[in-house]
């Protein structure tokens, strides 16, 4: 399909009803579960935990709710490794493959559900032997090794919580989060490789601990080989003390209430928020999630979420909810682009991945590549494929469903949040027609609804700020050490309701589009617009592969249109092309949200989870001080473009 064929087919707003090849299999095709979760979405949810999970004693209140602190399945107990782990085997199932990983040098490893039980086990016993008690929490600063879920499943099987950082945070940053959660012990590796890089873990973890007090040990994985100094006393090597213990460890039944993770996330002040979630709750709705907007078949899917686990998308859909379910997922080490820019089509095509789980951003970046590398590999047994982490434009989904669905898969956008553990808005791929760009209504169970500035529901269609109208079984319990923080930040904006922190629009047919953060939408002459908005159309523009807008102060409008973008192979940028790329965009949305600046740049700065840092570019664009850049994936991007801020002049009008 030519881009001008994507064009005509969005303009003419098609619409994608569930192909009937995947209706015919589908867990579900109807709207009967959204009119069971109405009529009463706490017993809908005490179902769920029922049908799902296994419970070693039942609960005998589904939910306390003191607002804002909620209380799921009370009284009930469980442990979360064994029912991602015990239960299956148990039922005979050991032999399935749990993972199929994948390392970035090429070297594989295929671990069955009953292989990854004995590895946890040992774990278990091992951190048990280094002093971690029930109630503990453990830092674990990975690489994406089949380990880091071991050492995840380890800590839920004695009780103790983990905090995950992501392996591309600093030393800093490590630091910080050790000593918020005061952690006993962290559990690193020597290095981790990208792009056939070695990632010096070790090395930052012993920055860290130079300054974190907490830590009694280090466990140390071998996984890049070259030499790192261990501390007597302190340090231990995976291989010295994990293969030998014995492969029974009791998983221990955990009050449902008990902390399952910490996992820190950035809000509007430099200090991270340790999100806390817990037990029963979160693994009953992201086992439902997993296992319905992915309509799993777990005997015969093969699941892939490329994202890393040092994200909660990593912790819910690569660990948990993919566990619970028995499913069969692939794992992978590395870079999309390494050794070449069409790994990831022949990771699908040599594992036969059928559910494909990414962001736009790296949806963007393969239409940037252009459509030879996935067409190089049969991606024929692909049958859905999902979405997450910020808006997608309806450019990039069409392009997506078409180069890599082969115009048969489903694509699911799925909206949620760290916060929110699970997902929360998404389409039922049987069951739901799709738009391009919307992530379609609420899921069963869940209430969503749109309020204007005051809190009052905005009639549809209309847009305004997206709130969660009641507790959500996987929703946060608060943020650690800093209750009055949880309570202002999400429940003190609106009476009795969460706030995402998100705009959202609904058509007239009450699609839910997410519009981006609040603090991403401008206002040009008392107009309200997204930049997700402005991106998407500039986006839509045949010459252009990415693009960032940014509200920058204006003396007479309040803010302007501050535009950066990334052109396609073959485009040149000069002023005709900036005056064109102006009137595509008047002409997508209106006059108003016409750019006043549009700087032609090569890199745009993102952090380390992909989200394009508008801040940052704000700042440029109004050539202020820098603020902090640490979570940066490339910090020089931003010098680079200032720089070319400067000596360009972007075009204005
Ligand atoms: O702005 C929304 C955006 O990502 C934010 C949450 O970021 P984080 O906690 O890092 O979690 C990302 C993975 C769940 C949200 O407030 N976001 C996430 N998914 C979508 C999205 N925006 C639009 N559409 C989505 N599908």
């Amino acid at each position: 399909m030519s881009d001008a064929t994507i064009e005509a087919l969005l303009a003419e707003g098609r619409t994608f009803p569930p192909p009937e090849h995947f209706k015919k299999q589908a867990l579900i095709v109807g709207s009967e579960i959204y009119e069971e979760a109405d009529r009463d979405a706490e017993g809908f949810w005490a179902r769920q935990a029922a049908d799902l999970l296994d419970w070693s004693e039942d609960w005998h209140t589904i939910l306390e709710w003191d607002l804002p602190f909620a209380k799921w399945f009370v009284g009930g107990k469980l442990n979360v490794a064994h029912n991602c782990l015990d239960r299956h085997v148990a039922a005979g199932r050991g032999d399935r493959v749990a993972y199929l990983w994948e390392g970035e040098p090429g070297d594989t490893r295929t671990i069955t559900y009953a292989e990854l039980l004995d590895e946890v086990c040992r774990a278990a016993n091992a951190l048990v032997s280094l002093g971690v008690r029930k109630g503990d929490r453990v830092n674990i600063y990975m690489g994406m090794v089949p380990e880091l879920p071991v050492a995840m499943l380890a800590c839920a099987r004695i009780g103790a919580a983990h905090s995950v950082v992501f392996g591309g945070f600093s030393s800093d940053a490590l630091r910080d989060r050790i000593n918020d959660a005061e952690a006993k012990l962290l559990i690193t590796a020597d290095g981790a490789w990208r792009r056939g890089q070695v990632v010096p873990l070790k090395q930052s973890a012993d920055e860290a601990m130079a300054q974190s007090p907490s830590i009694e040990h280090c466990l140390v994985l071998r996984r890049t080989g070259q030499d790192v100094p261990m501390e007597r006393g302190r340090d231990v090597w995976w291989h010295d003390v994990v293969p030998q213990q014995p492969t029974e460890a009791p998983a221990e039944p955990m009050d449902s209430e008990q902390l399952l993770y910490l996992l820190y996330t950035s809000g509007t002040t430099a200090k991270p928020k340790g999100i806390m979630h817990t037990t029963g709750g979160y693994l009953t709705q992201v086992a439902f999630t997993h296992k319905y907007v992915f309509d799993l078949h777990p005997e015969t899917d093969v699941y892939w979420c490329a994202a890393d686990v040092g994200w909660v998308t990593g912790h819910s859909y690569i660990v948990y909810g993919p566990l619970a379910n028995g499913a069969t997922s692939v794992m992978y080490e590395g870079t999309p682009d390494f050794p070449d820019k069409d790994r990831f089509w022949s990771i699908v095509e040599k594992y036969k991945v059928s559910i494909l789980y990414t962001a736009p951003t790296a949806i963007r970046t393969f239409m940037k590549w252009g459509p030879d590398y996935p067409r190089k590999h049969d991606l024929s047994s692909l049958r859905l494929l999902g979405t997450v982490g910020e808006p997608i434009n309806p450019e990039a989904w069409v392009w997506y469903w078409e180069h890599i669905g082969g115009e048969r898969c489903p694509v699911v956008d799925t909206w949620w949040q760290t916060e929110t553990g699970a997902i929360m808005i998404s389409p039922l791929p049987g069951a739901t027609t799709l738009k391009p760009g919307s992530a379609t209504f609420p899921l069963p169970g869940i209430g969503a609804d749109i309020v204007d500035d005051v809190g009052n529901s905005v009639p549809i269609p209309g847009g305004g700020n997206l709130v969660l109208t009641r507790p959500w079984p996987s929703m946060l319990r608060g943020i650690w050490g800093d209750p009055e923080r949880y309570r202002d930040t999400y429940w003190g904006r609106f009476d009795g309701k969460y706030f995402a922190g998100d705009g959202a629009k609904r058509d007239d047919e009450g699609y839910f589009w997410l519009l981006g953060r609040i603090d991403d939408v401008m206002n040009i002459s008392g107009h309200r617009i997204s930049t997700t908005e402005v991106e998407s159309a500039l986006v839509d523009h045949s010459a252009v592969a990415e693009a960032a807008v940014v509200g920058r102060a204006d003396a007479t409008t309040g803010q302007a249109i501050g535009a950066f973008v990334i052109l396609r192979a073959g485009f040149e940028p000069d002023d005709g092309l900036a005056g064109e790329l102006r009137d595509h965009v008047s002409k997508v949305i209106g006059p108003i949200a016409r750019p006043k600046t549009i700087l032609f740049t090569e890199e745009l700065p993102k952090t380390r989870s992909g989200k394009i840092m508008r801040r940052l570019l704000r700042n440029v664009a109004e050539d202020e001080v820098l603020g902090d850049t640490t979570t940066l994936a490339d910090p020089s991007v931003v010098d680079g473009i200032k720089a070319r801020y400067l000596a360009q002049q972007p075009a204005e009008e």
